[in-house]
């Protein structure tokens, strides 16, 4: 059985990895966390959802929480070699300096501890490159995990997965995602819609991404490529508001920021649901960064990007996971 460490396995998306792979009981599974500044991270990220402590979920009790300090590359060798771990799959939140500076001294201590073979860095997004740094600078973190794995002796890959699908399926579906809602909200029949409201974005569930992910595990890693995609579904915001009014029975009320209010980040922000606890001054920020992004057609993958190992999962498409969530609501 080989071990696989899952970091930021806490996290929402972690999380959801942990959940699959202990499932699956094909691997031993471990956490690593800074545990002790965990607590306060997620209540400052997540004010309104209390002081939860994450030793009580139930997913993370399934695997051991060993705690680490980033800081030091040495000592996280040294957890890497006396845990044997044979995989790492990456899910820390990259959003500052301090982040990035964590996971790439996890690479340095992967390097350096000669049973690690394999890492998956965070990445779960869309196909992140250098020229389209001037549209998200924070690009740089996943740039610079990712060079710093190509000069390393491990075995790497890039999961894309596009947007979650978990978003729209909010508070209903099965999830670890933190609340937020993006563009379209099926709960108040509203959507916020950047541009004209046509461009394609490809999305997958969560779990779906997990699941991918576990049978990746199941490769040989020599071949793995440096974007491996999974992708559930290919939708437009148009197309989301369609469905949505087919499944709610009733007109969604849509307002369409131009692409010039989008560049300027004059943007309409959707109502948000109980347990964001962003400001909104930090929601502007973040619904103007997605905006750009979907305008600049970042998720309008190509064919090419799906992997063959999503394509034998069944994997849910968005009619039918908004249907589950939705169907027969007031
Ligand atoms: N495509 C999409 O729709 C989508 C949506 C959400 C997220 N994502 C991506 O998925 C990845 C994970 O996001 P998430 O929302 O799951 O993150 P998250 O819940 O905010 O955080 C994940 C974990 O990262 C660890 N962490 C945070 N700051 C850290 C630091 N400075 N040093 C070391 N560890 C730190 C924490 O674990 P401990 O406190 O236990 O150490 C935390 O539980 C990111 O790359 C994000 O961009 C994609």
């Amino acid at each position: 059985m080989a071990v696989i460490a899952v970091a930021g396995g806490t996290g929402g998306v972690g999380k959801t990895i942990v959940d699959v792979l202990t499932q699956e009981a094909k691997h031993e599974v471990i956490v690593l966390t800074r545990k002790a500044m965990s607590l306060y991270a997620f209540i400052y990220r997540n004010p309104s959802n209390g002081p939860q402590i994450q030793e009580n979920s139930p997913i993370l009790s399934r695997a051991k929480q060993v705690e680490v300090n980033y800081k030091d590359v040495s000592a996280l060798t040294q957890t890497l070699n006396e845990h044997k771990v044979h995989t790492i799959i990456s899910a820390i939140s990259l959003y500052s300096e301090d982040d990035s500076e964590a996971q790439l001294n996890l690479i340095r201590a992967a390097e350096d501890a000669p049973e690690t073979k394999r890492f998956m860095p965070s990445e779960y997004s869309f196909i992140q490159t250098e020229d389209l740094l001037p549209l998200d600078p924070s690009i740089k973190y996943f740039l610079d995990a990712a060079n710093l794995l190509k000069s390393s002796r491990l075995h790497y890959t890039r999961v894309i997965p596009g947007f979650f699908m978990d978003y729209w399926g909010m508070p209903h579906t099965k999830t670890n995602l933190s609340p937020m809602t993006i563009a379209v909200d099926m709960g108040s029949c509203e959507a916020a819609i950047p541009g004209d409201g046509d461009d394609g974005i490809a999305m997958t569930y969560s779990y779906d991404m997990a699941r991918f992910i576990a049978r990746l595990l199941e490769t040989d890693a020599e071949g793995w490529g440096e974007f491996s995609g999974v992708v559930g579904d290919r939708v437009t915001y148009n197309r989301l508001v369609g469905i949505g009014e087919k499944i709610r029975g009733r007109k969604f009320k849509v307002v369409y920021d131009s692409a010039d209010k989008v560049k300027q980040g004059a943007v309409t922000v959707p109502r948000q649901p109980v347990g964001n606890g962003y400001s909104q001054e930090d929601m502007v920020e973040a619904t103007a960064l997605m905006d750009r992004l979907v305008i600049g057609k970042v998720f309008e993958f190509p064919a090419a990007i799906q992997s063959k190992e999503g394509e034998v999962l069944d994997l849910v498409k968005v009619e039918q996971f908004v249907r589950e969530a939705w169907d027969g609501r007031a």
